[in-house]
């Protein structure tokens, strides 16, 4: 069992990690220890200084404690702790948005509850369930902690009950809540703006209130949930690291606060895009936030989080090989042709990609992005003889068939908003504002859920669709759902993920054999969220292989390779030079790898240099997608991007170099491969050379370049 409750300590293991709480005077627990593995008597005493002067106390047993300096599972808002504080719950009778949630029992079970209608991770696990009660306002607090003792994470969120006859509103949610003892700590964040999401930056945590939070109604390519809190003198390989996640898609806040008494670490809703009434006998749950610690670095704290992502949150798909798409959008945009597409497929099939998809402009009045989204009926004009056969002549080039899809839009122009429009996320008197030319639907309105649900099942019915790209592109402003009665009009944003959950659920089951790729506008939903029903997400827009370095390396420190889709564009004139052709290559295969320009306008050896290409991602492509990842070099650094995968017994090792950037100086980079096994010899899949483990581990002498865009890949495998 990793977790145990007993009368003065709860205590839960993971393989590597202790988390440890203290009953203070057996009625309280006490936040006491979360790290590395050590015994009883290394534990840290409780450090319960007594109230300080101005701060308020109450007494348990005659002995005084303050809520302001006490460390804590769950803070409350407005009873003496004047830290960023977890939960504010207004009693709407009487005004007070004061609780004090009193521990109240402890319990254990194997395996998890289910969080209704939110997605959340799944496996081996067992589960502690605190409870507390709230005395004046009837309500209880249920706590829970999912414990992954295998891949070193434990998943928090909780549940609200109002047992009492008040109604109450909640007014800050955070699903987990972490204090940490005093120290020196960097916060690690994934930070970008559209088209250059997802870039890693280290900074120190100064004493403060830190706040890392979307308010675009999507996790967004600015702020990404995802952060980690490292020890000031970690690095990939040692220290102290923690790192946490969002299992959720839309606004939340990650709340940092160094403070008198250390750090207090929290992940949620927040409080500024989320309130939510609670009615007498009605219960709340929040989404689930994830964390993990590794003593071992930046590095493995991410290998945690890939190995959780991939076995209990990904849909199973870790062992299957993964589509190699020919995309339709950058080579003609809306310009969908019905004889261009069918050509487009033979010409890609012959290279041994495997899925061609036909992106935006193929449905309703699409020509361009001022009209049609929301009509998702086949245009006839394009497809005379409807979609159906249209997908039937694709197949018969022997190749798969992919299509986009976007449908929690709606252009003003459409025949969907003309029928409905009240059915867009609008306040009142204002008229909504546009973005890309489309409103946001009000996913709150399980009417228009139902209603996607109907016309999504009309336009594929029968269909053989492999693949689908699921996208939402734009964010949202004026996010009141006409729907919710006035009192619930602050839920608009929950409500409106739960109607994008209940979707992705039905859309699942309707199509169980396509794979589904999410994007938003590129990477802008990138969270834990999305890939609990997709596959892959579409990394980014930017398909420039001199930015996308940058962006994949800031993906990698949450997320696996094996979510990141890639693909070789050739957005300028990559297909045009044969040495570009192959940097855009090697850039891509830190992913599901794919492509997307006009395969009928370029000269034939590109699509003999595509064959081999895709040999060579297909002979590793195992590695890249279930493989130990591990960052040599950081792009923003470093002036390169290094990274090594291996396979679970080291007898496999991908090694790649990426350069943007010329280098006069030529400087020579070491790339010391730590995880190779000194005793055994490994041999260079391309060139048959024969390196020893040990100087694998001593490391790789590449010369930088004089040139632009240089890249190199090894592949070895033990003798
Ligand atoms: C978004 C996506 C692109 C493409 C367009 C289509 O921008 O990120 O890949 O699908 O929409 O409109």
């Amino acid at each position: 069992m990793s977790i145990s409750i007993l009368t003065d300590r709860i205590s839960i293991e993971t393989k590597n990690t202790l988390y440890v709480m203290q009953m203070l005077d057996g009625v309280l627990p006490i936040h006491l220890y979360y790290g590395k593995k050590i015994s009883e008597d290394q534990l840290p005493a409780i450090a319960i200084d007594k109230p300080r002067s101005f701060s308020p106390y109450f007494k348990i047993n005659g002995k005084k404690y303050s809520f302001d300096n006490l460390k804590q599972e769950i803070s409350f808002y407005g009873y003496g702790d004047f830290r960023a504080t977890a939960l504010r719950v207004l009693d709407i009778t009487s005004g007070s948005d004061v609780t004090n949630y009193k521990f109240n029992r402890a319990n254990s079970f194997s395996g998890r509850k289910e969080i209704l209608g939110l997605p959340y991770s799944e496996g081996k696990c067992e589960t502690l369930e605190l409870v507390y009660e709230d005395e004046v306002t009837q309500s209880e607090l249920y706590l829970y902690y999912t414990v992954f003792f295998d891949t070193d994470v434990i998943a928090r969120y909780f549940v609200l009950k109002n047992n009492g006859n008040k109604e109450l509103k909640i007014l800050k949610a955070m699903s987990l809540s972490l204090d940490l003892p005093d120290g020196e700590y960097d916060l690690i964040s994934l930070r970008g703006k559209y088209n250059y999401e997802r870039t890693a930056h280290r900074d120190p945590i100064y004493g403060g209130n830190h706040r890392i939070m979307s308010r675009r109604g999507s996790s967004s390519h600015h702020f990404n949930p995802f952060f980690m809190v490292v020890d000031r003198n970690a690095d990939e390989e040692t220290g102290d690291a923690y790192a946490f996640n969002f299992v959720y898609s839309g606004s939340f806040l990650d709340e940092i606060e160094l403070g008198q008494d250390g750090l207090r670490i929290m992940t949620g809703l927040g409080d500024e895009c989320f309130s939510y009434l609670l009615k007498q006998g009605e219960s709340f749950s929040s989404p689930e936030a994830v964390m993990t610690y590794s003593e071992k670095g930046i590095g493995q704290a991410s290998r945690n989080m890939h190995n959780f992502v991939r076995s209990s949150i990904l849909p199973d798909s870790r062992d299957k090989k993964r589509p190699i798409v020919l995309n339709s959008w950058e080579a003609v945009y809306f310009d969908i042709d019905q004889q261009v597409m069918l050509d487009f497929a033979e010409e890609a099939a012959k290279t041994g990609i495997d899925t061609f998809v036909m992106d935006d402009g193929w449905f309703g009045a699409r020509r361009n992005d001022k009209a049609g989204l929301g009509d998702w009926t086949p245009t006839p004009e394009l497809f005379p003889e409807g979609l159906a056969k249209f997908v039937e002549k694709v197949h018969s080039k022997g190749i798969n068939f992919g299509i986009w899809i976007e449908p929690e839009m709606v252009n003003p122009d459409s025949d969907l908003y003309r029928a409905h429009p009240e059915w867009v996320l609008r306040d009142g008197g204002r008229e909504p504002l546009l973005s890309r030319n489309q409103l946001v639907l009000d996913m709150a309105n399980p009417e228009v859920v139902e209603y996607l649900k109907k016309s999504l099942d009309k336009c594929f019915d029968g269909i053989d669709i492999n693949y689908f790209k699921w996208d939402m592109n734009r964010n949202m402003s004026n996010a009141i759902s006409p729907y919710l009665p006035v009192e619930r009009k602050g839920e608009t944003q929950y409500r409106y993920m739960l109607g994008v959950y209940d979707l992705f659920r039905w859309f699942k089951k309707r199509f169980p054999d396509a794979m589904l790729e999410n994007c938003s506008g590129g990477g802008g939903r990138y969270d834990l969220g999305m890939m609990k029903y997709s596959t892959q997400i579409w990394t980014s827009d930017n398909t420039e292989a001199k930015y996308r370095v940058h962006i994949q390396h800031g993906s990698s420190y949450g997320y696996p390779m094996s979510t990141m889709s890639c693909h070789v564009s050739n957005c300028h004139g990559q297909c045009e030079d044969e040495r570009m052709l192959d940097y855009c290559f090697r850039v891509a295969i830190n992913g599901p790898l794919g492509y997307e320009f006009n395969i009928l306008k370029v000269e034939p050896k590109v699509k003999d240099i595509i064959s081999k290409q895709i040999e060579e991602y297909r002979s590793y492509e195992k590695l890249i997608l279930n493989g130990d990842f591990y960052r040599l070099k950081n792009p923003t650094v470093d002036g390169c991007y290094a990274y090594y995968i291996t396979n679970s017994d080291q007898t496999e090792i991908l090694i790649a170099y990426l350069q943007n950037n010329s280098d006069p100086s030529e400087t020579e980079h070491i790339l010391k491969i730590f995880s190779a096994k000194a005793e055994l010899n490994y041999r260079n899949t391309v060139t048959n050379e024969i390196l020893s483990g040990a100087a694998l581990r001593a490391g790789i002498k590449v010369k930088a370049d004089t040139a632009e865009r240089y890249g190199i890949t090894w592949h070895f495998v033990a003798e």
